[in-house]
């Protein structure tokens, strides 16, 4: 969800008022993810890099962030969404954690739409935070080295990535990046291997349903082939 600062400051307004009106789209982007049969939604709301960022701006992203969940949580579990968050939790202020973590138990048992908030997240850190974690399970003999050898090494690391839960979900279809930056961001680097990218020129706070809409679109109209070859080329080839 990039470009709320330049969003407002092209209006001359303060970076913080993109941020509330980048915040106030949330939901709107949410239901039609939900209406085009996406399962996973994952929303990058805070990256490790921005705890770099005046007192101030960090302080309105939280608030922003308790208000949504305030705001949203009825609307969220009438829709059976399950909410969860990837990042470093904690390093969160309590006052978020106490409102952001009786949210995500009270939908932690739907099961429609996995909406997931990267707060706090940076894709580096998230692997060594599982490599660490893997390493520790072999010294306590509840893991094999080896493991990262067998046939199933890849779903065996994975799960010990912050979207373990996910399952075969974390694995990333399609990521949407506005306000016209083209990179990734240390974002979903591991889950990203093969998803198709689209970059939309609009700033988030200036994003809507029907911009999701065309980007599901997009990425329906290309062509996956995971490093292979498509089934009727290779026949024509044999032909
Ligand atoms: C919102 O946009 C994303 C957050 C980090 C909350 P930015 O704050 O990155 O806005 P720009 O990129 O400076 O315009
Ligand atoms: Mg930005």
């Amino acid at each position: 969800m990039d470009g709320n600062g330049r969003w407002a400051q092209r209006r001359n307004r303060p970076r913080v008022f993109g941020h509330i009106r980048g915040a106030s789209r949330i939901s709107a982007v949410v239901r039609e993810a939900d209406r085009l049969g996406v399962k996973a939604l994952t929303l990058y709301a805070f990256s490790t890099e921005n705890w770099t960022r005046p007192e101030d701006e960090k302080s309105v992203l939280w608030k922003l962030l308790i208000k949504f969940l305030k705001k949203e949580e009825t609307e969220l579990a009438r829709q059976n969404v399950r909410l969860r968050v990837i990042g470093e939790v904690d390093r969160l202020s309590a006052e978020v954690r106490a409102s952001l973590d009786p949210a995500i138990a009270r939908l932690s048992k739907n099961t429609g739409l996995q909406l997931t908030f990267a707060v706090s997240y940076g894709s580096r850190r998230e692997i060594l935070r599982a490599a660490e974690a893997f390493a520790r399970d072999c010294r306590e003999g509840r893991r094999d080295p080896a493991e990262l050898e067998g046939k199933n090494a890849e779903s065996v690391f994975a799960s010990y990535l912050w979207t373990g839960d996910l399952a075969e979900l974390a694995d990333v279809d399609l990521v949407v990046r506005t306000s016209g930056e083209v990179r990734v961001s240390n974002f979903l680097l591991w889950q990203s291997a093969y998803a198709e990218y689209t970059f939309i020129e609009k700033c988030w706070p200036d994003f809507t349903p029907d911009d999701l809409r065309q980007a599901v679109e997009t990425y329906t109209s290309r062509d996956r082939r995971f490093g292979g070859v498509q089934p009727s080329a290779s026949v024509s080839a044999t032909n």
